[in-house]
């Protein structure tokens, strides 16, 4: 397909520690599969992540460990725009912009607001409530067609859309109305220890979480220690929340049905399929582990794609950014 009539996709990641198994399944993967139909645009949005505190030194090093991730991972900086969000200032323009068609009373509806303010009680910023509005605009200002993104980014993805369509309501069309694009399997990988909630980097306990660089032994040992029912079946249904988490994220690495689970582990038990999906995620995550050590090695490449990228995407967004100060009445310059 000529390039200009391939649709477009942007997608972010914060750069608030090494990426879990969910964060892979439920969105980077994607990424990967869908830069051969599409123009994609990737960003390690570390403005978003200083939305909670953040250490200095530690945000800086796991900014550069992101953008090296989405790499090792297979973001492909020749075929997609690969950048760091704060590198590129119309995003924080455009939020502006944004927000004043924003209402308070949607932005308090978001639930990883009062999520987050539940966590973080002492430190309940402005930024924070508003980080909806910056993501829109990190969309909106692409031309965004597709938001590849795990199930918990849908309802700010929804206010994406309500925005933009107000914004082109009352200015005039200027905003392609983004969709989601949430996979069909493992848009919502669980935690190992208690399956009834999502996994996520912060969780206090270290078996909850598979990161995508730990080893072998370590991946092995947090699945074999993985929470799961009384029963003894390896079948996909209501109630077992272990089991159909560990069956999700076998599907998702092998490619294997549900249907073809049960049948290859009928009468086994749950200690041999725990081991059999900790092979299959270590073995999928072996090449993530081996580019991702040689990226680190290689700063000067790294720096040379990610201003690459930032050149690329600033761009673009400028011309949808000095349409937008058009259409609100600003005074041209230059
Ligand atoms: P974050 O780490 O919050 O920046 O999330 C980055 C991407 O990973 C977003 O698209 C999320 O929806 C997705 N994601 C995060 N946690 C999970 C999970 N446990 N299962 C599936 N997708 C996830
Ligand atoms: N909010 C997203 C998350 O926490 C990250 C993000 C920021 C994003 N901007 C985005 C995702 C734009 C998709 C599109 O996961």
């Amino acid at each position: 397909m000529p390039e200009e009539q391939k649709k477009i996709i942007f997608s972010g990641i914060q750069p608030t520690g090494t990426f879990t198994l969910g964060n892979y399944i439920g969105a980077v993967r994607n990424w990967i599969k869908l830069q051969e139909e599409y123009n994609c645009i990737y960003s390690i949005v570390d403005l978003h992540a200083i939305t909670v505190k953040q250490d200095p030194a530690k945000l800086r090093q796991h900014t550069l460990e992101a953008y090296a991730l989405i790499l090792a991972c297979g973001v492909d900086p020749e075929k997609s725009i690969a950048f760091i969000q704060s590198h590129v200032k119309t995003h924080a323009e455009m939020n502006w912009i944004l927000a004043c068609s924003t209402q308070f009373g949607e932005l308090s509806r978001m639930t990883q607001f009062k999520d987050k303010s539940a966590k973080h009680p002492d430190d309940i910023n402005a930024g924070l409530f508003t980080y909806p509005v910056l993501m829109a605009a990190d969309i909106l200002l692409y031309k965004t067609d597709l938001v590849p993104v795990g199930v918990d980014q849908k309802q700010h993805l929804e206010l994406a859309r309500d925005v933009a369509k107000r914004f082109n309501q009352k200015y005039g069309e200027l905003f392609t109305i983004p969709e989601p694009y949430i996979p069909e399997i493992g848009a919502k990988v669980m935690s190992l220890q208690d399956p009834t909630k999502k996994m996520s980097k912060s969780d206090e306990n270290p078996n909850a979480c598979i990161f995508i660089l730990d080893d072998t032994d370590t991946i092995i040992r947090k699945f074999k220690r993985a929470v799961t029912d009384s029963d003894s079946e390896i079948r996909y249904a209501e109630g077992k929340d272990g089991i159909n988490n560990l069956m999700t994220i076998f599907s998702a690495v092998t490619g294997d049905s549900f249907e073809k689970i049960e049948r290859d582990f009928a009468g086994k038990g749950y200690g041999e399929f725990k081991l059999a999906v900790g092979e299959a995620v270590s073995e999928a995550l072996r090449p993530v582990r081996e580019n991702f050590a040689r990226l680190m090695q290689d700063k000067e490449y790294l720096k040379k794609c990610y201003s690459e990228g930032a050149q690329k995407a600033l761009s673009i967004s400028q011309k949808t950014l000095s349409k937008a100060y058009r259409k609100v009445g600003f005074v041209d310059f230059k």
